[in-house]
């Protein structure tokens, strides 16, 4: 089956019972078994759950991965991958990864014993030169949020192939739509799937695709021993959400890249950062690893904190709030809402400064969102 026809398709559907086309939502905490030792596929909902299962079994087909897992968020699909390691084991990172993924990473894995390194992983040299002893994964994201960095992932691979590490990805920003991460030899595949995958704003989840059985048998164990699983009603609206994902993506890439060049030449913009224009340093590398180039721009306002305060002040049809990958467009402020929890600091070192803006491009029409930014931007 095509991509189009998995994501309407994949795991058991229709569902065996009456043969329901929408896949029913088993809201149920345990299952009567057969005989004693003896279930009929399911026995406590922790474990596994058959709503669960479909949603489980779509986004590994998606992702052409061994099996998928659903998480109650995305940060508990992280929590359980970094759970694969143990104390002493050290992670090289992206620099300008989601803040909650850099506290998650800083703030509560050091503490119990995991090592991080963060840097930009736009050279073979810069990560070879991290790699320790002790060091066991490359942690990915790419786009990155906020602020759109490639990373050559091919490149990547090659160096955990050859350093015998782990690679994980975090693919929320391009979707396996326009990103199939596997196809270039990552291990692991983690998602919010509360973004892009649901794309309505009506839930928080996360995801994880495996590409080995070993690797499998271990999620599957994490996910089991530290409850970090997904509701059966969570997946089921993640579910309906996935079937319209290659449309939605489609327009949201139009939209995007219709704004990204709307703002590229705005007299009050310093700069654009979005994969899709070929001013960005890697476009090239965006081009070549994936098939379109999502729905976020982020860029910078000429001016002070005051300037960016003042737009996101004006804005009507892009909402104000944090999040991203729904029908409806918003804008966030990086250095106050999503990165708040990295330091000011490292925030300078990367480049979230305190006039950038991130904006989630939506389905609306184009010329409501063109218009919106061009009042908002009448900065006086
Ligand atoms: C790239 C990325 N990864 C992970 C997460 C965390 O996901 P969740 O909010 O579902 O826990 C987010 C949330 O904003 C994100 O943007």
């Amino acid at each position: 089956m095509r991509f189009e026809t998995i994501a309407i398709h994949a795991g058991e559907r229709p569902d065996r019972t009456f043969g329901a086309i929408s896949t029913p939502i088993y809201q149920t905490s345990t299952f009567a078994f057969k005989d004693v030792g003896k279930t009929r596929g399911y026995d406590y909902s922790r474990t596994a759950n058959p709503t669960r299962k479909v949603l489980e079994d779509t986004i590994a087909q998606l992702e052409g991965g061994k099996a998928g897992f659903a998480f109650a968020t995305g940060m508990a699909a992280e929590t359980t991958i970094l759970h694969l390691l143990k104390a002493g084991d050290h992670v090289i990172a992206g620099d300008d990864i989601y803040g909650g993924t850099y506290r998650l990473f800083q703030d509560v894995m050091r503490a119990f014993g995991l090592e991080f390194t963060f840097l930009r992983m736009d050279s073979s040299r810069i990560i070879e030169d991290a790699i320790k002893p002790n060091t066991k994964m490359l942690w990915l994201e790419t786009p990155s949020n906020p602020l759109l960095n490639i990373t050559d992932i091919e490149m990547a691979v090659n160096i955990a192939r050859k350093h015998d590490l782990l690679t994980a990805i975090d693919n929320t920003f391009a979707t396996p739509c326009f990103l199939r991460p596997i196809e270039y030899g990552v291990d692991l595949v983690a998602h919010s799937t509360t973004k892009y995958l649901n794309g309505h704003c009506d839930v928080v989840g996360g995801a994880v695709v495996t590409t080995t059985d070993e690797l499998t048998q271990r999620v599957q164990f994490l996910l089991n021993a530290m409850g970090t699983c997904a509701s059966p009603f969570d997946c089921w609206l993640v579910l309906r959400g996935i079937e319209t994902l290659p449309v939605r993506m489609k327009r949201h890439e139009e939209n995007a890249i219709a704004v990204a060049n709307y703002l590229k030449g705005h007299p009050s913009v310093r700069r654009v950062f979005y994969p899709g224009l070929e001013s960005h340093p890697r476009h090239e590398i965006a081009k070549r690893q994936m098939k379109g180039f999502g729905g976020i721009v982020s860029f910078e306002l000429k001016g002070t904190f005051e300037v960016a305060n003042n737009f996101l002040r004006r804005i009507k049809v892009f909402a104000l709030a944090e999040s991203l990958g729904g029908v409806a467009s918003l804008a966030e402020h990086p250095a106050t809402m999503t990165h708040a929890s990295m330091p000011k600091e490292h925030r300078e070192k990367v480049g979230i400064t305190d006039e950038l803006i991130r904006l989630s491009v939506g389905l609306e029409n184009i010329d409501d969102l063109i218009e919106d930014l061009s009042q908002a931007l009448e900065l006086d």
